[in-house]
């Protein structure tokens, strides 16, 4: 008889270390689109999509395709020592519908942390600068150099320090709670005067919308007035797209919501429906920073997870998932709004395209954050079979992350639970 659940959680306590925090209880057997199985035939609704990888959904037939054909050819040589077309193509497509008219290269590699790492060592390379400056709340990935750049200390940062010097944090706007993109912008002029020299500043690395610090998307004018400073010191700018890209703000790239065009972009999770694959995409002069054999690795640019990522790359536009994600993110914001009245949990309902998030708070008072509400959704939710994933500085806010190709009658059933969970765990604290 195959292992129970239960059976396994033990083996895996046993096997594996408590660093590597595990969510779910059950273990997955198979999953296909929105839907998810368990090794005890339990089914899911999957809104989590492996925090962000599977726009695509799971299995979906083109990049099935598209990796067995590459299974059959070859899986790895080491882009390095022996080069592939598609690692090229892939390059070219990247370059083309990147926001911004100007010459673009790409380099890829395998994790999120990784390109956000091989961004800064570009932007240094190419500005000859040390310092980075990033945003509180902000998410980089758990790299010395991630974690440096990150802005939240538990679970990320505690007990690893000492992290890479000339890191430097400013508050990310937070209308919500009180923080105005103009804060944010003067913190930057402070930081200027009180801690580094802009003249010694490499990048600033941003998040469009923030992903881990709870779904906050950056103000316009925000983001203006980064590139404004940016330009006015010689720093380059960084969009961090690892988890805004590939259709979730209903844009390909969430930088094409503003007028602003970014030096740098790293790119990875859905980038590849669920194979291992980011990069780093960007001016071209820049990308060309660092010398001959500076950038790569030996798995960096894997020619199934390039396979894969053509499919993707292929289904968004024949899918239409940026239309998609807009439409369903429309019809879950507006499900989110009209249970304000039943929920009064709920402080705010936001974020572009499909990434939505609820951010819960004490009743009446938008600025205590309830996390023991939060959890207590997401609980129920799974409970019900409606994976669910929470994020946010106070751990306060659930994001929604089901795949873009979801078909209707799952994301209705999906939204009916939620619907439920919301009520009822709203009466419980009443
Ligand atoms: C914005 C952002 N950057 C970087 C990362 C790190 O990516 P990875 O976990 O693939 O290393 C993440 C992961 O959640 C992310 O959301």
């Amino acid at each position: 008889m195959s292992a129970s659940n239960a059976d396994l959680q033990q083996r895996k306590n046993a096997a594996t270390p408590r660093g590597v925090g595990v969510m779910c209880d059950f273990y997955a057997d198979r999953a296909l689109n929105a839907e998810l199985w368990d090794i005890e035939g339990r089914r899911f609704i999957d809104f989590a999509a492996g925090i962000a990888v599977t726009n695509t959904g799971h299995r979906h037939p083109k990049i099935v395709a598209a990796l067995r054909e590459q299974l059959d050819r070859f899986t790895h040589t080491a882009y390095q020592i022996v080069p592939y077309a598609s690692y090229v193509e892939l390059a070219e497509k990247v370059n083309a519908r990147a926001p911004g008219k100007h010459a673009k290269k790409t380099a890829f590699f395998t994790t999120g942390a990784e390109a956000v790492e091989n961004a800064i060592k570009i932007a240094r390379a190419a500005t000859g600068r040390p310092g980075v400056i990033a945003f509180t709340g902000g998410f980089h990935g758990r790299t010395m150099m991630g974690m440096a750049l990150t802005g939240k200390v538990a679970p990320y940062k505690v007990g690893f320090g000492p992290f890479p010097s000339d890191v430097f944090h400013a508050p990310f706007p937070n209308p919500l709670h009180g923080v105005t993109a103009a804060d944010s912008l003067k913190a930057l002029e402070h930081l200027f005067k009180a801690d580094i020299d802009p003249q010694r500043v490499a990048a600033i690395i941003f998040e469009p919308v923030q992903g881990e610090g709870g779904f906050y998307p950056a103000p316009a004018e925000f983001v203006r007035g980064l590139r404004a400073l940016c330009d006015t010191y010689g720093i380059l700018l960084i969009a961090d797209e690892v988890q805004t890209g590939f259709a979730r703000t209903g844009k390909l790239f969430a930088m094409e919501h503003y007028d602003i065009v970014p030096d740098l972009m790293t790119i990875a999770k859905s980038l590849a429906g669920g194979m291992p694959l980011s990069g780093v995409v960007g001016r071209a002069d820049v990308m060309d920073g660092p010398a001959p054999g500076g950038l790569g690795g030996t798995y960096a640019g894997n020619p199934l997870a390039i396979a894969a990522a053509h499919a993707v790359l292929d289904i968004i536009d024949s899918e239409a998932l940026c239309d998609r994600a807009a439409a369903f993110g429309e019809r879950l914001k507006a499900k989110l709004t009209a249970l304000r009245a039943s929920v009064p949990q709920i402080a705010d309902v936001r974020g572009p395209g499909a990434m939505i998030a609820v951010e819960f708070s004490k009743p009446g008072a938008p600025h205590e954050p309830d996390a023991a509400f939060t959890k207590r959704v997401q609980t129920r939710a799974l409970e019900r079979g409606l994976l669910l994933l929470a994020c946010g500085v106070y751990s306060n806010v659930i994001r929604f992350l089901f795949p873009l190709t979801i078909e209707e009658k799952v994301f209705d059933e999906a939204l009916a639970i939620l619907e439920d969970v919301l009520k009822e765990t709203a009466s419980i604290a009443a």
